[in-house]
């Protein structure tokens, strides 16, 4: 039999398709924020601003006003397409060039969008291909934004060339800082289903596993009579009788991320060659699970990310700095830019609330512990049209008198500048998170024993840390773990050997692991690993896991351990086997009744710890603190858990510790002898006092921050 012709780029061109195949080296210069932070002087500070969206005499007031109130970056030209291009052949910068000249002379720097966020409604006319269609068929039309199909090759060959447009007209422009390529991609799409994804899926499967037969063999074809005998008999996994093919869903969430950074690199491509100089960025948003953040951000001079936590959620400030640990940890830990944040409410929410007075402030100060050098908002100045009005802006419809939101922008750009000291240095962390982005979608597909989501699981183990104030930090698996001490890994459904090797190689040398329910179940193939869960990391638990028992909304059973506290579990429990392990927690109740719910096992010079039920809070903590107290890992001050405290130290050994208080009630904190508040803080004897929501960013002397480097 003849092997069936894999598809090629000419097929690809014949269908209209592009390609989605990512094989572009990561990128070397990664010192982005360096480079905006010594053109800027100091911290980033402004917002996305539309002036396309008004005369051209209110230009006058905003430069005006941005002076007023400290800012000196704006993002311009986000969605201006169809002003820059109002038909394929007819160009109209004129305005925009105004704009740049303006902000220009007002000493107010640009992050130059290459404008590919929303196509105008003349590319769906001309090239109604250009549109994405979803798993049952709906296509989604113009009239919103980010209405394109990644795979199009019209929709690239369009978005290139005004990219080449801007990039070429603005590359010397002395307002240009940074280049915003698209915006949020896969914000609104993260995927297609349409017939050009369908080719470009199969191409890029192709280059995957290389044959029909391997293809075959991965997706696991045997069952349910799906075995593929020729190319494009292949589809994305579109709307079915029953449950998709698991593998053929998987690769499709990887191809769609592949795919939306293809558009993205074919963008920096032309970044690249007409303005080698300037660094490039391109947003992520707050949908985390959308793509893999990891891959995006090894093409990206300095990661961006756009936050929104809710003001009506008294948690908030978690989401906000589990966000900001992963941007910081996909981009190895270099300074990153919050490059959108809501002045104060949003329009999007059912109920959009006002962020009290001191949230925006405290949340942006949170944004700079862990890791920003940039506080940027979403906009400006809000919409009087358009899907955003009720958005706030940091200019109101009401312009500045009265405007509680206004006086709050414009004192942080006052107080920022008494920062600059800490700009370019690094946040201190030793507690490691693994996020693996096929395990997270892996986990998430339908049809698993329960339903788990990795952020429940990530927030699960987390908290307890974070309480205790421990700062964490995200890796991929493979990555180094140089300087983790105490390793979290809340899910890790899919686990490829080459993952439980570095693991166990960790816990070799020293580490300590802590490994949640349900992980290390599958491969990178989502087939499942036999003979026992969780079966690559057996040898390092010590634990064989022959089956699992998922328990009913709103069960709990009794548990007991560490020591004689009393707990309970919810959602999952398992009939652990010790092998070389230790019980921690015993289950109490039903037919695992003394069969261990949580472990800790010894393993070379580390120990490794496997949590196999969903242990209440407190249980958690306690099984947590233990493995803290295994790794060493000291919180930076000791402080109440609604006081967040983060480290962050510069090359040279400065320090500063960052206080910032989201409780309710005035804490007194004992604070290193010799520490100065730059915020201005009154600090005698050592002791700080914190109003509710204040925040105290103190100065070290580095001889205090050197011990407690040592300790760490
Ligand atoms: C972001 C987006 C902005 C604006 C904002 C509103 O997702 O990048 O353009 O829509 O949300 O919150």
């Amino acid at each position: 039999m003849t092997e069936p012709l894999a598809p090629t780029l000419d097929d690809l061109a014949a269908a209209g398709a592009a390609p989605a195949v990512v094989e572009a080296a990561p990128r070397e210069r990664r010192d982005g924020a360096q480079r905006l932070a010594a053109r800027l002087g100091g911290i980033a500070y402004g917002g996305d601003y539309n002036p396309e969206q008004w005369p051209e005499e209110v230009w006058h007031e905003d430069v005006r006003l941005m002076r007023a109130a400290g800012v000196n970056l704006v993002t311009v030209g986000v969605f201006s397409w169809a002003r820059l291009q109002p038909s394929p052949h007819a160009w109209d910068l004129g305005w925009l060039d105004r704009v740049l000249d303006l902000l220009a002379e007002h000493g107010i720097a640009v992050d130059l969008a290459t404008a590919t966020a929303s196509p105008p409604p003349w590319l769906a006319r001309r090239h109604p291909e250009t549109l994405p269609v979803m798993a049952d068929g709906t296509t989604l039309w113009p009239g919103g934004r980010q209405h394109f199909c990644p795979s199009s090759a019209a929709f690239r060959e369009a978005a290139t060339t005004v990219a080449r447009a801007v990039a070429e007209r603005y590359a010397d422009h002395p307002a240009l800082a940074l280049w915003h390529v698209g915006n949020e991609y896969g914000c609104h799409v993260n995927a297609c289903w349409c017939d050009r994804c369908a080719v470009a899926f199969r191409h890029w499967l192709a280059h995957r596993y290389g044959d029909l037969e391997a293809l075959n063999a991965a997706w696991g074809t045997d069952f349910w009579s799906q075995r593929y005998h020729a190319w494009d008999e292949v589809l994305p996994p579109r709307t079915v009788p029953a449950i998709p093919n698991p593998t053929q869903q998987l690769d499709h969430r990887r191809f769609a991320s592949d795919a939306l950074l293809s558009c993205y690199l074919a963008e920096r491509a032309i970044l690249d060659a007409v303005s080698p100089e300037v660094p490039v960025t391109t947003n992520a948003h707050p949908h985390l699970d959308a793509q893999d953040w990891h891959r995006f951000a090894a093409h990206v001079d300095v990661v961006s990310y756009d936050g929104y936590p809710d003001p009506a959620d008294p948690q908030a400030h978690r989401e906000a700095g589990v966000a900001a640990d992963l941007m910081r940890g996909v981009g190895g830990e270099a300074p990153w830019l919050l490059l959108e944040q809501a002045p104060s409410a949003v329009n999007w929410r059912e109920r959009n609330v006002m962020k009290p007075p001191g949230t925006m402030r405290r949340w942006s100060l949170q944004a700079l512990a862990r890791g920003a050098d940039a506080i940027m908002f979403f906009q400006w100045r809000a919409s009087k049209a358009g899907a955003e009005k009720f958005h706030s802006g940091m200019v109101g419809h009401a312009g500045t008198e009265g405007s509680r939101t206004w006086d709050e922008v414009a004192a942080l750009g006052a107080e920022l500048p008494r920062l600059t000291e800490v700009v370019g240095s690094r946040v201190e962390a030793d507690v490691g998170i693994v996020c693996d982005w096929a395990s997270w979608w892996a986990l998430e597909l339908p049809s698993r024993p329960t339903t788990l989501r990795w952020r429940e699981q990530l927030a699960w183990l987390r908290e307890p840390l974070d309480d205790a104030g421990l700062t964490s930090r995200f890796v991929a698996p493979g990555q180094s773990l140089d300087g983790v001490a105490l390793l979290l890994v809340p899910n890790l459904y899919l686990c490829e050997e080459r993952t439980a090797r570095w693991l166990t190689a960790f816990v070799a040398g020293g580490g300590v692991l802590v490994v949640g329910l349900f992980s290390g179940v599958v491969d990178a193939n989502d087939h499942v690993h036999l003979g026992g869960y969780p079966a690559p990391l057996r040898e390092v638990l010590g634990v064989r896991v022959p089956e699992v028992d998922p328990l009913p909304e709103d069960a709990s059973v009794a548990v007991a351990g560490p020591g004689d506290r009393a707990g309970h579990a919810t959602l999952w429990r398992e009939p652990i086997e010790l092998h070389g392990a230790q019980a921690l927690v015993t289950h109490q109740d039903g037919w695992l009744a003394g069969r261990p719910a949580a472990t800790r096992h010894e393993h070379g010079a580390g120990v490794a710890y496997y949590l196999g039920a969903g242990l209440d809070a407190a249980t958690t903590a306690a099984v947590l603190d233990q493995a803290a107290g295994d790794a060493g890992c000291v919180a930076p001050l000791e402080a109440p858990p609604e006081v967040e405290v983060v480290r962050r130290r510069a090359a040279d050994g400065r320090s500063w510790l960052f206080a910032l208080h989201h409780g309710e009630e005035p804490v007194a904190l004992a604070v290193p002898a010799g520490v100065e508040d730059l915020l201005g803080h009154d600090v005698h004897d050592a002791r700080l006092v914190l109003e509710a929501g204040d925040v105290a960013v103190l100065r070290e002397p580095q001889a205090a921050g050197d011990a407690a480097k040592r300790r760490g």
